[in-house]
């Protein structure tokens, strides 16, 4: 195993240990998130639901099933990336994560951001959509990519939403379209710099 997946096993211990607010006093089990540490797009929703608090796994209730749909629609699988949630212990009956239990939460996203560094990150959920993009719609946003440093984050519809709006299906599916676009122009080792503009000409040998 890697370094880098040794690393992010430990962050999953010390979230399954995380006694930093109070969400894990009602949980089963914690759900740091999971996929390998060399993923190239990672994904981030809300919280963990009810399966997924029994589980420990992200996204393996029904909101998980469309995600595979999406995720297969432009051949990708699972394994090819890395899921995890703004909280990772599921909010009592599903409610909205409060700011503080997202504030103390946030050490752990930062570091599996900061060790994975993916290429692209998608944010499925308002939450995770609102540190990138504060004050905006995600009918406004979703699907368009926008760079910040090396990273390009997209916007999309959260899974969950699409079981309720069949309308928006469609919209969920265009959107994961425009991946394989997305990481093919985000390279992870950037091309060489262009000379610089204000270099003196080299001089034209004369024969
Ligand atoms: N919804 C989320 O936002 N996250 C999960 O892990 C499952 C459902």
């Amino acid at each position: 195993m890697s370094m880098q997946s040794d690393e992010l096993n430990h962050i999953a211990e010390q979230v399954r240990a995380c006694t930093r607010c109070v969400l894990y006093k009602q949980a089963i089990n914690a759900v740091p998130g999971e996929g390998p540490a060399n993923a190239e797009i990672m994904m981030i929703g809300e919280g963990p639901g009810a399966k997924e608090d029994q589980l420990g796994r992200p996204f393996v209730g029904p909101a998980g099933r469309v995600l595979d749909e999406m995720l297969a629609s432009i051949n990708l699988k699972r394994a090819d990336i890395f899921i995890t949630n703004v909280v990772k212990h599921r909010p009592p009956n599903n409610r909205d994560p409060l700011p503080e239990e997202m504030e103390a939460c946030r050490v752990w996203l930062d570091q599996q951001i900061a060790l994975i560094q993916p290429k692209v990150i998608i944010t499925i959920s308002r939450f995770a959509m609102a540190r990138w993009f504060p004050n905006e719609k995600i009918s406004a946003i979703h699907g368009r990519a926008r760079r910040f440093d090396n990273l390009l984050v997209v916007p999309m519809f959260h899974p969950a939403a699409v079981l309720h709006n069949v309308n928006l299906r469609p919209l969920l599916e265009a959107d994961f379209k425009k991946l394989p676009q997305y990481l093919y122009d985000n390279p992870r080792t950037p091309p060489p710099a262009p000379p610089q503009q204000d270099e003196p000409p080299q001089q034209l040998k004369m024969f």
